[in-house]
């Protein structure tokens, strides 16, 4: 049983954590679970920050209660309208029908679209910069539109420099015993629930989460309270850095990621035999997957986070495999760029996929660079293909520039 916790003085988190869905958003696994997170500020007023997923409304209602403690909750402060976070909005309205609803004109539009209908004297309309007194706390309020739907803004608490980042900083996994990323080994248990929730949930949206780091940037935050996720309070700069890598396209590593597929083994044989002579010539960051085995949003995440991508891949009914056109189609709409890649295909007969695989990145994605060696497969890797394999690793090697 999950209960309540103090964030600051006056600030507590009112999360739930869902260990029960199995995908997020319907399509994410998350093997790890995910908090949905809530704040409510007690001051002279009372203030919430989001609500949660319906999945969990009894729960989340019940730690409102506990944190109000008997007070009544004055505002409430709807910086997303994703269902995940605004599910319980029309159950805190049944439970403190005096509430006052705070957020921006397309937040009132959205609850509109989604059928909650509130009453004029329940709302209040913020616009950009905005800032709000409820007692020693001021509340300003700031746009922070497609971070991830057009609607988010963030609160940012000027009295003690905790930033409400709505989607901005968050991450899958259950939260709660840990609560501050400075409890946990972040590098080693929690980047990669950071970064498979950033690339495949906001992946796409890079020149706002720019903007929004800009905004961030001239103010003095003390602290990431997200929507899902560890809290920040230490350390803000190494996020930060991150979400600068992200927004950006810009890989956080040197290495190769080796994406293949293998219907009976033959492309698999080859791909081993290609990393092992890549680690000979001292490449060592290598995350190789096999696509059938790996479901796409790892790769999405590891396609971020790496400089280098080796495709292996059969021709497919003169088309590429069906899984790889999954892969490539969500590096297009994510508007993942600037990466390396290398080609490994193979084909009994009408080889096509090297083709394919080159044009699709050439002509629907930006930035890509397909190097020039590539390894062409007539049904199992021979010895004719060696001077294939040593020019695709020659050329992999130059191009990451070890020293
Ligand atoms: Fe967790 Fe975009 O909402």
């Amino acid at each position: 049983m999950q209960t309540i916790k103090k964030v600051t003085e006056d600030i507590y988190w009112l999360g739930v954590n869902d260990e029960g869905l199995q995908f997020f958003e319907e399509f994410i696994p998350i093997p790890e679970g995910v908090a949905y997170n809530s704040y409510l500020l007690v001051d002279e007023k009372t203030v919430l920050f989001d609500t949660a997923d319906i999945r969990v409304a009894t729960e989340f209602l019940g730690n409102l209660k506990q944190a109000l403690d008997g007070k009544t909750l004055d505002y409430l402060v709807v910086q997303h309208m994703e269902p995940d976070h605004s599910c319980c909005i029309k159950h805190v309205l049944a439970n403190y029908p005096q509430v006052t609803i705070i957020g921006n004109k397309k937040t009132f539009q959205f609850m509109r679209q989604f059928g909650l209908e509130i009453k004029n004297e329940n709302i209040e309309v913020v616009g950009e910069g905005d800032t709000k007194t409820f007692g020693k706390h001021t509340i300003a309020f700031a746009f922070a539109p497609m971070v991830h739907w057009p609607e988010v803004m963030v609160s940012y608490d000027v009295t003690n420099g905790v930033l409400f980042s709505a989607d901005a900083f968050g991450s899958f996994g259950k939260v709660g015993e840990r609560l501050f990323s400075d409890e946990v080994d972040y590098d080693k248990d929690w980047l990669e629930k950071a970064r498979r929730y950033y690339t495949n949930i906001v992946g796409k949206y890079g020149s706002p989460v720019q903007k929004l780091l800009k905004k961030a940037g001239t103010l003095d935050i003390k602290m990431f309270l997200p929507l899902h996720g560890l809290i920040w309070r230490e350390n803000l700069g190494y996020l930060i850095d991150k979400y600068n890598k992200w927004s950006t396209y810009e890989p956080e590593e040197k290495g190769v990621l080796i994406v293949y597929a293998s219907m009976y083994g033959h492309t698999e044989k080859a791909i081993n035999v290609f990393e092992g002579m890549l680690k000979e010539k001292g490449v060592n960051n290598i995350a190789t997957y096999n696509i059938s085995h790996t479901d796409v949003t790892y790769l999405i995440s590891e396609t971020f986070r790496l400089s280098h991508v080796v495709i292996g891949c059969p021709t497919y009914n003169a088309d590429i495999f069906p899984l790889m056109h999954s892969y490539l189609k969500r590096l297009g709409s994510l508007n993942l760029k600037n990466r390396t890649f290398g080609i490994i295909e193979n084909s009994s007969w009408a080889p096509v996929a090297g083709d394919i695989i080159h044009k699709y990145l050439d002509e629907e994605l930006k930035g890509m660079t397909v190097l020039d060696a590539r390894v062409r497969i007539v049904s199992a890797l021979s010895e004719k293909n060696t001077p294939e394999v040593e020019a695709l690793v020659s050329s992999l090697v130059q191009s990451l520039e070890l020293s």
